[in-house]
């Protein structure tokens, strides 16, 4: 199945609810996500991997989608966390996720992160010589199980602002310095365990992953051999894409999962590396297609176009205006209805780029028409702000016949969080 809807007759159903009821109940914006589908699109990852190599572990890249109810079912299914910030490592501690299965790959990272990161017990992966020489410095860091981002030279994603390796990158240590970079490590009384890549994000051929395999087992290579590192672990990251078109294909697992392993397998024999568990920190895949977003048009506006604009913006869901992606759109009320016009499908930011669609085929819309833009799952609320003074939406969770708010819709206090007018501008 590409996109992760069902319809009944002219009805839109995610899990075994009608989104019309539930717009009509909670209110829209609503993003409305999909238990079921995290656990299903976790194991079927899970599974492709593991039964080829058994060594093998998932870290959720919690930065997809940071919902306390996301974070609790993937730990539920077993997985560790990838967390980008100390924000993150302290919501994946407090939804349960034990210290040992939580990775830290900060970027540009303060002493005090590093302070954080390292009192709560986390594996630090670096990404810079200058945060190995910092947490060098800090209290209780000798012995401490690190890892290194290593740049392999490869990069690939559905845009530039999400290709993470390759010559532009700000991330990872330089293919060249990493056999010097783990030898500091061990001089500086670290006890390197890992290394760690991630090329970028979005990806739906197995090509740049192959040659990211590759380049990495040759560096874990000639690390083991010329320093002596005995690695626990190697991880490749995330990236792994899901179709955004109707056009575009899901990823072929079985035959992903074949190939990268048996190229792994080859290599650990090749380099004589033992007892390796092999990482992969999957984001979007896990949650990308598990939710949607539900929006009402409210203005039919025939200008020099035909505009249908709806109830939320670029502040909702960022990543049309940020990225110029494609989100496959349906009309929730009219599914059985046949597309009859090309129209834009427009915000209530005040900004020109606030368009989630340009010229796109749908029934013909009406004013009280209830929108679903799909895979809204990942880099959708997590990258949401209050711009404009809007309102955050409300998150709901499905599964089967139960529904429940994981997030209430914010009030306009929500717009004054922390802030402080000082007593001379109240007189
Ligand atoms: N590991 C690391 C170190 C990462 O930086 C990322 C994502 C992931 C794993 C997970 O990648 P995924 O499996 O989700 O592709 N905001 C952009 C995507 C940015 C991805 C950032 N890093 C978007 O909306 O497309």
């Amino acid at each position: 199945m590409k996109f992760n809807i069902k319809t009944d007759n002219e009805k839109l159903i995610i899990g075994n609810q009608d989104t019309n009821q539930l717009a009509k109940e909670y209110g829209t914006p609503l993003y409305v996500i999909d238990e079921n589908r995290i656990r299903d699109n976790y194991n079927r990852l899970y599974d492709s991997f593991s039964s080829k190599y058994s060594n093998f572990k998932m870290f959720y890249a919690t930065k997809a989608n940071t919902n306390l109810s996301v974070m609790k079912i993937l730990n539920d299914e077993g997985s560790g966390i990838d967390a980008v910030s100390p924000g993150e490592i302290y919501t994946a501690l407090k939804t349960g996720f034990e210290p040992e299965d939580i990775i830290f790959t900060g970027n540009n990272v303060t002493n005090e992160e590093l302070e954080y990161a390292n009192k709560s017990g986390v594996t630090i992966n670096l990404d810079s010589i200058s945060a190995l020489e910092r947490l060098a410095k800090l209290p209780e860091t000798r012995g401490k199980r690190i890892s290194f981002r290593v740049n392999p030279m490869v990069g690939a994603g559905h845009h530039e602002h999400c290709i993470t390796g390759g010559p532009k990158s700000k991330f990872g240590i330089k293919e060249e310095e990493v056999c010097e970079v783990y030898q500091k490590a061990i001089d500086l009384g670290f006890n390197p365990i890992g290394i760690h890549t991630h090329i970028g994000s979005e990806i739906l051929e197995s090509e740049p992953f192959m040659l990211a395999v590759e380049k990495m087992m040759d560096i874990a290579g000639k690390v083991h051999k010329e320093v002596g590192v005995n690695f626990e672990f190697i991880d490749f990251g995330g990236g792994f894409g899901i179709p955004y078109t109707p056009e575009e294909e899901v990823l072929d697992l079985e035959t992903f999962t074949t190939d990268i392993i048996n190229l792994f397998k080859e290599k650990l024999d090749e380099y004589d590396l033992e007892d390796i568990q092999m990482r992969v920190e999957p984001g979007r895949f896990i949650v990308g297609d598990a939710s949607i977003l539900l929006t009402r048009v409210n203005t039919i506006k025939e200008s020099y176009r035909k505009f249908a604009g709806v109830d939320c913006g670029f502040n909702t869901l960022l990543r049309p205006t940020m990225y110029g992606s494609y989100h496959h759109i349906v009309v929730a009320n009219k599914m059985d209805q046949e597309n009859v016009e090309e129209i834009d499908i427009a915000g209530n930011v005040c900004e020109s780029g606030d368009l989630f669609a340009r010229d796109r085929p749908l029934p013909k819309l009406e004013e009280g028409d209830l929108l679903a833009i799909l895979n809204a799952g990942a880099y959708s609320f997590s990258m949401s702000s209050q711009y404009n003074s809007r309102l955050k939406p409300a998150e709901i969770l499905v599964k089967d016949d139960e529904v429940d708010i994981i997030r209430r819709r914010e009030e306009f206090d929500d717009l004054f969080t922390g802030q402080n007018i000082p007593l001379r501008l109240l007189k």
